[in-house]
């Protein structure tokens, strides 16, 4: 048996974002479930009535809508670091991007290091920084305001009609739910990417991240 040195462990993700990223992703599958019968009822009836799946629907959006606040609250209240955590640098546009998808394509697959170190205050690598905060600040607060406008079309109605009108707002809707959908495939695909498949898993559920030992 050959001699290892323990490996280190570093404490990536507090409990308010744990509880935070699970209510989320349950509650954004629900939306996407409940979506696809909602948007084509002749082809899927997953959740037996029409009705139940809107009810249901609705539960999780607002599930996501109070979630995203704690979120909010946390990085901008507690931590107070979310510029520094999720706002990407020049550095990462100009060349971190690049050096990142370089590691995803090819040199994972030769068995090489990642480039990026996650610590506390800088945990995301350059393409982590740049999804996560259009998915943060661009899709959820769009998919939250255009869902609660079509939870309450009668009383507001006036506000629907100076963005576009409803046939707007539902197509909208549809798309940044698309999106969503798209993001979560990349998402969880890319969870896998960590020292070993469930790395990265095992951090969100439990916040510790075990650190690769390299040289
Ligand atoms: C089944 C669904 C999901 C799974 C299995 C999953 C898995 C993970 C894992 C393993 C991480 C930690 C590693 C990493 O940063 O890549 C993570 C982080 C993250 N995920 Fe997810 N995720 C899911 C759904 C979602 C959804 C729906 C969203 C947003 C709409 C989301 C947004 C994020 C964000 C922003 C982080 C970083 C959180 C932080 O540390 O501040 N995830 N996810």
């Amino acid at each position: 048996m050959t001699e290892q040195t323990p490996p280190e462990q570093v404490y990536l993700t507090p409990t308010p974002v744990r509880i935070w990223h699970w209510l989320n992703a349950l509650g954004i599958v629900t939306l996407c479930v409940t979506g696809i019968q909602i948007r084509f009822p002749e082809y899927a009836n997953i959740f037996g009535t029409y009705k139940a799946a809107i009810r249901l629907h609705d539960i999780a959006g607002i599930t996501v809508s109070i979630s995203f606040l704690l979120w909010i609250f946390y990085y901008l209240v507690v931590a107070r670091n979310i510029a520094k955590v999720y706002v990407p640098t020049l550095a990462d546009i100009k060349s971190g991007l690049f050096q990142q998808a370089f590691f995803y394509f090819f040199n994972y697959f030769l068995g090489k290091d990642n480039p990026h170190t996650a610590t506390p205050d800088n945990k995301f690598n350059a393409i982590q920084k740049v999804t996560y905060f259009m998915t943060m600040f661009l899709l959820i607060p769009l998919v939250v305001v255009s869902g609660l406008l079509l939870m309450n079309i009668a009383p507001l109605r006036a506000w629907i009609i100076a963005i576009g009108g409803i046939k707007f707002l539902v197509d909208a809707h549809y798309l940044l739910a698309c999106s969503f959908f798209a993001f979560l495939c990349v998402h969880v695909y890319m969870a896998t990417l960590g020292h070993t498949p469930f790395a990265h898993f095992r951090q969100m559920w439990t916040g510790w991240e075990k650190m690769e030992h390299t040289g």
